[in-house]
């Protein structure tokens, strides 16, 4: 089937695509077998790429927003039509499930379609003057060039969150992919060249060596702009080294989301939206039911309805129509669930599905009667292990979500009008799920508080994030 598949493997940087000696793999975690080798970019091609995205960004931003719509709307209905082929790149690379890898391109269209119509809704304002003769006008202009780090997991989608809003407000963007999925986020390129992108403005540099890659980027004043989603260690680096140069920053950190079931939930309902919650993605998305919470009375059904559920997920071939868990992405996050799931026992769960692992595949897993101090409380497991434990009351539930460290994302389920409001406003997380295990969508905020990041990505906010102010004072 791949044998088939054309996709770039070069790095973009400035006219067109460059073709290194150096080069690196890129590892199916499906078959353990290296898919391609890529060009494997260094701080020589970095300083090239920081020259052309200043140059570009000079053109790009005096561009009319009706141009650069235009750009991000023929770009949108590429990624569309490009559905088959970015999906099984995404299987190929890091191993999504196929149906999966398939919602995940419309998911990332979809923030290049809302933002191709932003680009026209970039107001300024006027405000009244205590002067007669003075008037003031805010205008917002594009911050300066953007550096982008996206990750693996969402190999499509956390590309377009950021390079299309910063595109639409007139930025130039360099990209440093994830190493494990350098792929996906090269066809975008492509295809964003095919709609009529000008080179320069957009410039993807694969690289096995992210920290010499980047150190340019971070350090350059004309830089102006950092955007990461990765783990909260790295982001908290990056905000150091961004500070220097005081580059305004987007940090999209880590997770480790708690859901609440109360009993007067929809158990139904509940059960499958937690199911969604917790083994999308194989359980390695930063929004991730991490810990799962339920009311005691409910205990006992909830936990036997979820584990038959997960007993029906099918894990196999990433490239096969009716898999639902494929492989992890390396052996590290392996060794982390296989950890956090001998821990949880130790310290005496028991196990109700799962537990086994075969290669990188990890069958989804149940635990039951997890106790307070086990690591997988403590830490973003990243994997398809769902740990039950019960609560009392409503407080001690807020309470016990409200303890972790991480703020990111955090669901309730409930068909308790006025609970629904009280948890989820009590709830010091940047995203709450009502009855939604899956609450990801293009036009509204997505970050989080806490050592979850900072600022948002998504919606207009996330087209804030690449503007900046400029006041003007105007004497008649
Ligand atoms: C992430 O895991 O960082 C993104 C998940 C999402 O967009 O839903």
């Amino acid at each position: 089937m791949f044998q088939s598949l054309e996709f770039p493997k070069e790095a973009l940087i400035g006219k067109g695509w460059r073709s290194l000696p150096r080069r690196f793999p890129v590892v199916s975690p499906a078959t353990g077998e290296a898919v391609v080798e890529v060009a494997d970019c260094g701080s020589e091609e970095a300083a090239e790429a920081l020259e052309e995205a200043v140059a570009a960004q000079r053109a790009w931003s005096q561009a009319t927003a009706y141009e650069r719509a235009g750009v991000l709307r023929r770009w949108h209905d590429l990624i569309l039509a490009h559905e088959e082929p970015l999906a099984r790149l995404m299987a190929l690379e890091m191993g999504k499930p196929l149906k999966e890898a398939r919602g995940e391109v419309r998911y990332a269209a979809g923030f290049v379609e809302w933002y191709a119509e932003e680009a026209k809704r970039v107001y300024g304002e006027t405000l009244p003057s205590q002067f007669p003769h003075k008037r003031i006008l805010v205008r917002y202009e594009p911050v300066g060039p953007v550096y982008g780090i996206t990750p693996w997991n969402f190999p499509a989608a956390m590309v377009t969150r950021k390079v299309a809003p910063a595109l639409a407000a007139g930025n130039s963007f360099v990209l440093k992919p994830a190493e494990e999925s350098p792929l996906t986020a090269l066809y975008l390129a492509r295809l964003f060249l095919e709609a009529g992108g000008p080179p320069g403005v957009f410039q993807v540099l694969p690289t096995s060596d992210p920290e010499a890659l980047s150190r340019p980027f971070l350090e350059d004043e004309r830089v102006r702009k950092l955007t990461f989603t990765g783990s909260t260690p790295v982001g908290l680096k990056l905000y150091g080294e961004a500070a220097k140069t005081l580059k305004r920053v987007s940090l999209e950190l880590g997770g480790g989301a708690p859901v609440l079931v109360f009993a007067d939930a929809d158990l139904e309902r509940a059960v499958a939206e937690t199911v969604r919650a917790k083994f999308r993605n194989v359980g390695q998305s930063c929004v991730a039911a991490n810990l799962i919470l339920v009311e005691e009375p409910v205990a006992e059904a909830f936990a036997e309805a979820y584990a038959e559920r997960v007993k029906a997920l099918k894990v196999g071939d990433p490239l096969l129509e009716e898999t639902d868990i494929g492989p992890l992405v390396n052996r590290a996050a392996l060794e982390k669930v296989e950890g956090h799931v001998q821990d949880a026992l130790a310290r005496g769960a028991s196990l109700v599905a799962g537990g086994e692992a075969k290669g990188l595949y990890f069958a989804p897993t149940v635990l039951l009667d997890v106790r307070p101090g086990s690591r997988i409380f403590r830490e973003e497991t990243f994997g398809p292990v769902a740990p039950i434990a019960t609560f009392q009351n409503e407080e001690e539930a807020v309470a016990r979500a409200n303890a972790l460290p991480s703020g990111l994302a955090a669901y309730l389920f409930t068909r308790n009008l006025s609970r629904a409001f009280r948890v989820a406003e009590a709830l010091d997380y940047g995203i709450v799920g009502v009855n939604d295990g899956v609450p990801s969508t293009p036009q509204a905020p997505f970050g989080g508080v806490r050592r979850s990041g900072l600022g948002r990505e998504g919606g207009r906010w996330g087209l804030e994030e690449y503007l900046e102010v400029k006041y003007i004072s105007l004497g008649l």
